[in-house]
């Protein structure tokens, strides 16, 4: 399928969802008013762009044709993991967090920069637009050396590459490689990354493409919404909620505290991206922080 008819594809699935076109252009009027640079943060896993990078690619520029600016950042997982077994290094975690000798560090740079730059021409093929941005972006200090080798926690963030991209009219697509303040490149976990941009951004959504594309309720069932002042503590005494789930929320969680209570986060995947953005039952998860009625 070459990728102007995925993204083809993508508007007619969306219009077969509608009654009316007033949802979607409610969806489009409210996404379209805040600054473009604050309208979403994109989140994509490396497993996404090994297996859909099609499905993903024409997901992106659907948005860009309809006029939205998405800012994306992507990890590399199975990629980096294959990459440093070929190389002959071991890649051992500690805390969830991939210990980065020295010697790691250019085949993780290379590594990341290809899956990168595989995204970005992806999104091109599909009739989009995107810059690529493997690094340059994250400020990061050593987070522990002595345990961690060369993973960094994120400082700050340098939004020059970020706007110079939207000024051209292209998604920034970034990898996570930060760099210390004496211009040491350093990895940097892509929630992490995910958390830092999002806190200097102040998106409107924030969005993981997944290839669950939701968190799934006890049955095996997609979870619609999350409202955390509601059903955070009961989510995290389940029993049916598994330890990875779990984190995840978390996660979530935390990142909802640094954004404004109309912001929102949504877990879906590629395919289901536009119904999950435009229309109000969505397709997918939705986790807001809520209100408390009760204190
Ligand atoms: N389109 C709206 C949004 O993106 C609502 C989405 C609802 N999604 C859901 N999984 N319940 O903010």
């Amino acid at each position: 399928m070459s990728g102007k008819s995925a993204v083809r594809q993508t508007i007619v699935q969306l219009l077969s969802h509608m009654r009316d076109g007033k949802e979607i252009r409610e969806y489009l009027h409210r996404f379209s008013q805040v600054d473009q640079t604050r309208f979403a943060v994109v989140k994509v896993g490396g497993a996404v762009i090994r297996d859909d990078l099609e499905g993903l690619a024409a997901a992106l520029s659907f948005l860009q044709t309809v006029g939205l600016a998405p800012v994306v950042v992507h990890g590399g997982g199975p990629q980096l993991d294959e990459a440093l077994s070929a190389a002959g290094i071991a890649s051992d975690k500690v805390n969830g967090l991939r210990v980065t000798p020295d010697a790691a560090m250019p085949v993780i740079r290379d590594a990341l920069t290809d899956v990168n730059l595989a995204l970005v021409d992806a999104v091109r093929a599909a009739g989009g637009r995107a810059a690529s941005i493997p690094f340059g972006v994250f400020q990061a200090d050593l987070m522990d050396e002595a345990v961690f080798g060369r993973v960094g926690e994120p400082t700050g963030v340098r939004r020059r590459l970020i706007e110079a991209a939207m000024h051209g009219g292209e998604a920034p697509v970034l990898a996570c490689i930060g760099e210390t303040p004496d211009g040491r490149p350093v990895n940097i976990n892509a929630d992490s990354a995910v958390r830092a941009l999002v806190k200097d951004l102040q998106p409107y959504k924030v969005i993981f493409l997944t290839e669950t594309g939701g968190l799934l309720d006890a049955d095996g069932d997609m979870l619609s919404t999350v409202n955390l002042a509601s059903e955070y503590d009961m989510l995290m005494e389940a029993d049916w909620v598994t330890g990875g789930m779990r984190v995840k929320i978390a996660e979530i969680k935390r990142l909802l505290e640094d954004l404004p209570l109309s912001s929102s986060v949504s877990i879906t995947r590629p395919e289901d991206l536009a119904k999950e953005l435009f229309t109000h039952a969505g397709a997918g998860t939705l986790v807001r922080r809520g209100e408390k009625i009760f204190e």
